[in-house]
């Protein structure tokens, strides 16, 4: 990319009641940013003084750049903070989770049912064998189990690696072996609009040369015809809690034990396991569920992400449990059986607030106001997006149909890497559509050029982190050398990826990736991952991936292939080559468009030029191409 370029930065401007502000946890957003900068370890010290810990830390961080280490000494249990300060409080019979199914089932759990059903899986994972420090896969549709399975290995200080339900065998497998988990705790099927899609088979297939694989956990849904439970290996998910009590005591867990492990796509090459830890990501989720989302004891929220992602990580899971909220999960897609069923949700479970993705919401601008006139939405009182860019279009229709413009609006910005929010506009602050906002009281955050100078107010540039923060990964899982590209590649800084502007307020825009990473429907997907799998084809020579802007997704997947001799171009070769990416990596994986070419641009290195593609796809100029090969 140019490596700077002018922005032209609209100034609409909403500013909340008055009392938003006074009502929320954070207040006023000026004094508590201060306040952090005045002294920020009595800051985060004040912050996990909120929690539980069996054994008090001895001193805030340790900063040796670009290594932290955070609440050094102390000892916890984040499933201690979750549950059991709850069951000893008069949370007790609090519900904790509404569970709604795809084919309207409701599951509905108090503080103490979960807090039970937590502790036999866990019990039961430890009959198999799983103790402190050994990773267990998590691959599961949305299911109440799900979430146990995270709590339970919480427990017991097993690392969980959960593995979003709609990644294809080989993207399963690759994050298996890559964890070297010894347990798999899976479903026999997913229910997607109406139908039932079996996945058992796919990880039968992924367990294939997954060597540290001891069990795997089989959930049963579809009772009708129960999948047949196989070999030694296979044991089914309630056969192992049968037996067990529902007691179980916390692991002690010092502050920097790993808590999971969370594969992300790269840029390059492999996904990478993103490393959390007990006691920093822990503090990092439970002040941002408080202060960016302002969840209250009487609240009713909702997060509509998937568990399998990190902001189901932090909050679905474990930032509203540490808050003792009461969470609304659903198994079920936005626009079945009919495009009215989260609104109806909001009315009839009285959410009130509501987490989302620009690309639901641009999905519902798409199918009409109509839908959302049919329900009271009155119960709602705060809205947040998060996993791409929030467009100014889809925060003015967000705003106004969903929150009847009264209810503050809220883009988070942040990443798998930095476990908690970072930039956006908090609880009552003005809001600016385009903007996801100011970096939150505790982070340290700023638009700069490839030298870490700041640039001006409307130049683009990198979105940066100067200071450390507790949920910041401590490494990427058996891999330090692209831990340590983060912190090298803008001298002095975290650099996070994406290229940003700020205005004269200091309010942040997102405007997209500066590597190879393309954000589809909220999802990272590499570059890498869909060529390699793309050229896995037997007809396939060589392959070009890149994003294409599109109006709902934010971007779709386009590639380009260059065919092996002897093969020759088709709709029918298309169509294969697609279903071939769709069981290898998933559906979540698969182009939009392919075109057959005969050759790519490339650098005199070899390198292959994706923006030049890119530019070419969208008629726009490609830029310098000083190094592009005759
Ligand atoms: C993008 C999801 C603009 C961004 C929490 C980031 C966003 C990547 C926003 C991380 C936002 C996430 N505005 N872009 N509010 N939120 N992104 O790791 O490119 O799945 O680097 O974490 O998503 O995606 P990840």
């Amino acid at each position: 990319m140019a490596e700077q370029f002018d922005v032209v930065l609209s100034e609409k401007t909403y500013t909340p009641d008055h009392s938003c502000k006074q009502n929320s946890w954070i207040g006023d957003y000026t004094k508590a940013y201060d306040a952090f900068l005045k002294d920020p370890d009595a800051f985060w010290d004040r912050a996990a003084k909120e929690l539980y810990w069996f054994t008090p830390y001895k001193k805030v961080k340790e900063w040796n750049y670009p290594y932290a280490r955070w609440f050094i000494g102390g000892k916890t249990n984040i499933t201690y903070n979750c549950l059991d300060r709850h069951v000893m409080s008069s949370r007790k019979n609090k519900v904790a989770l509404i569970w709604r199914g795809e084919d309207d089932t409701e599951r509905i759990y108090t503080y103490r049912q979960l807090f039970r059903e937590v502790l036999k899986v866990a019990n039961g994972l430890k009959k198999l064998g799983v103790k402190k420090g050994d990773r267990v896969c998590i691959y599961m549709p949305i299911v109440p189990e799900q979430i146990i399975s995270m709590l339970a290995c919480a427990r017991i200080g097993a690392v969980h690696s959960v593995v979003f339900g709609g990644f294809g065998a080989a993207a399963l497998n690759s994050r298996i072996t890559g964890a070297g988990a010894k347990v798999v705790i899976t479903a026999d099927a997913t229910f997607r609009r109406g139908k039932t899609i079996p996945l058992k088979h796919i990880i039968e297939e992924a367990i294939i040369n997954a060597p540290t694989v001891e069990y795997v956990v089989v959930l049963r849904r579809e009772l009708h015809q129960p999948v047949e439970i196989h070999s030694e290996m296979e044991i089914d998910f309630y056969d192992m809690i049968k037996d067990v009590r529902p007691e179980c005591e916390p692991e002690i867990m010092d502050a920097e034990d790993p808590l999971f492990i969370l594969y992300t796509s790269g840029s390059t090459g492999a996904p990478k396991g993103i490393v959390h830890t007990c006691g920093g990501y822990m503090v990092g989720a439970h002040y941002t569920s408080k202060n960016v989302l302002d969840i209250k004891d009487n609240d009713v929220y909702w997060c509509t992400a998937d568990p399998g992602w990190i902001t189901g990580h932090s909050y679905v899971v474990y930032g509203p449990l540490s808050l003792g909220a009461t969470l609304v999960v659903t198994e079920s897609t936005p626009d079945f059986p009919d495009p009215g069923v989260y609104w109806r949700m909001i009315e009839e479970f009285g959410v009130t607030i509501f987490y989302t993705a620009p690309t639901a919401i641009r999905m519902f601008m798409k199918l009409g106001e109509e839908w959302p006139d049919k329900s009271n939405l009155s119960s709602l009182r705060i809205l947040a997006s998060v996993g791409e860019p929030l467009n100014p279009e889809a925060f003015e229709w967000f705003y106004r149909v969903a929150g009847k413009g009264k209810c503050p609006l809220i883009d988070t910005w942040w990443q798998t890497e930095t476990g908690m929010h970072m930039v956006t506009t908090t609880v009552g602050e003005p809001m600016m559509p385009g903007f996801a906002g100011k970096p939150i009281p505790g982070v340290v955050a700023d638009v700069v050029d490839k030298d870490g100078k700041p640039v001006p107010p409307g130049t683009g540039g990198f979105l940066a982190i100067k200071e450390p923060w507790p949920s910041m990964m401590r490494s990427v899982y058996n891999d330090e050398e692209r831990y340590l590209k983060y912190w090298h590649t803008i001298p002095g800084y975290y650099a996070v990826g994406d290229l940003a502007v700020k205005n004269k307020n200091g309010y942040i825009m997102v405007l997209g990736r500066s590597d190879d990473l393309i954000v589809v429907a909220g999802h990272n997907i590499g570059t890498a991952e869909v060529e390699s799998a793309l050229v896995s084809h037997q007809a396939v020579a060589e392959s070009a991936v890149i994003g294409k802007p599109d109006p709902v997704k934010g971007n779709i997947i386009k590639a380009f292939v260059i065919l092996r001799q002897g093969h020759t171009a088709s709709d029918r070769l298309k169509n294969e080559l697609l279903y071939h990416v769709r069981i290898t990596l998933g559906p979540i994986a698969m182009p939009s468009e392919i075109d057959f070419v005969t050759s790519l641009p490339r650098t005199r290195s070899g390198k292959i030029m994706r923006r030049v593609l890119k530019a070419k796809e969208m008629g726009m100029d490609p830029g310098d191409i000083s190094t592009l090969d005759e």
